[in-house]
């Protein structure tokens, strides 16, 4: 079975937890595409060029660490606004959003230009001020330096980035349903997600 869940939206709005426990709950396969972009960003930063970091990528052993950090996410936008990055990881993101068995994928197009034709789409929104408060409590716990004002600043430039790009540009797709995060817990998120979820997928 072929069924695609897209997960789009903004920095901190959530996309990430709502992907990995819906992949959870139905059995699907999870893919956090922005950690595509953050693993060539960390790249970049230790001297690569964008374009050679991107086509060398090795998706088998993507990871987590240190790939969350400010510098990382800042510099992620700078080279996901390249078309010639965005190319280089297009195939193994339609892979594996094709993937039998289901897949969940979070990104800023997911819905848009990965898997236009995904079963169901998501667009995760949360205000500005909440969405800081969350990153900040994230940073913080990895004893990460900084202050509510910092962290909002480089949110809002880094989602103005993702939104003014021509290549690619964050935004719902026309049929993508959104949910503001705001005022519900993960968990709220969840049960309304599955819920939407459980009246497309084929019984
Ligand atoms: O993937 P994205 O950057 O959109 O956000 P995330 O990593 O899923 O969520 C950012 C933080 O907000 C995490 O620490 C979540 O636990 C928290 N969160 C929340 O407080 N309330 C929600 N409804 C969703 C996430
Ligand atoms: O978790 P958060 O929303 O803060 O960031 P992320 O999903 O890890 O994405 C980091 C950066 O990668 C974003 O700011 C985008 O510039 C880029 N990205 C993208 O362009 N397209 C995607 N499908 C995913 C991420």
């Amino acid at each position: 079975m072929h069924f695609t869940i897209a997960i789009d939206g903004p920095a901190a709005s959530g996309k990430g937890t709502l992907a990995k426990a819906l992949a959870k709950h139905f059995g699907f396969e999870h893919l956090d595409t922005g950690l595509l972009y953050r693993a060539v960003a960390a790249r970049v930063l230790a001297g690569d060029t964008p374009e050679h970091a991107a086509q060398t990528l090795d998706t088998h052993h993507l990871t987590h660490k240190g790939m969350r950090t400010p510098e990382v996410g800042a510099e992620a936008s700078r080279v996901a606004a390249i078309p010639a990055v965005r190319a280089a990881l297009v195939d193994y993101q339609r892979k594996v959003a094709r993937r039998k068995g289901g897949a969940v994928l979070d990104g800023r197009d997911i819905g848009t230009v990965i898997a236009p034709e995904a079963e169901v789409k998501f667009f995760i929104t949360a205000s500005d001020t909440s969405r800081a408060q969350r990153r900040l409590a994230e940073f913080t716990a990895k004893g990460i330096d900084t202050d509510l004002e910092t962290v909002l600043r480089d949110m809002q430039d880094r989602d103005a980035r993702d939104s003014d790009r021509a290549a690619a540009p964050l935004r719902p797709a026309d049929d993508a349903i959104t949910i503001d995060t705001s005022d519900l817990t993960a968990e709220e998120v969840l049960a309304i997600a599955i819920e939407l979820v459980d009246e497309v997928l084929p019984k």
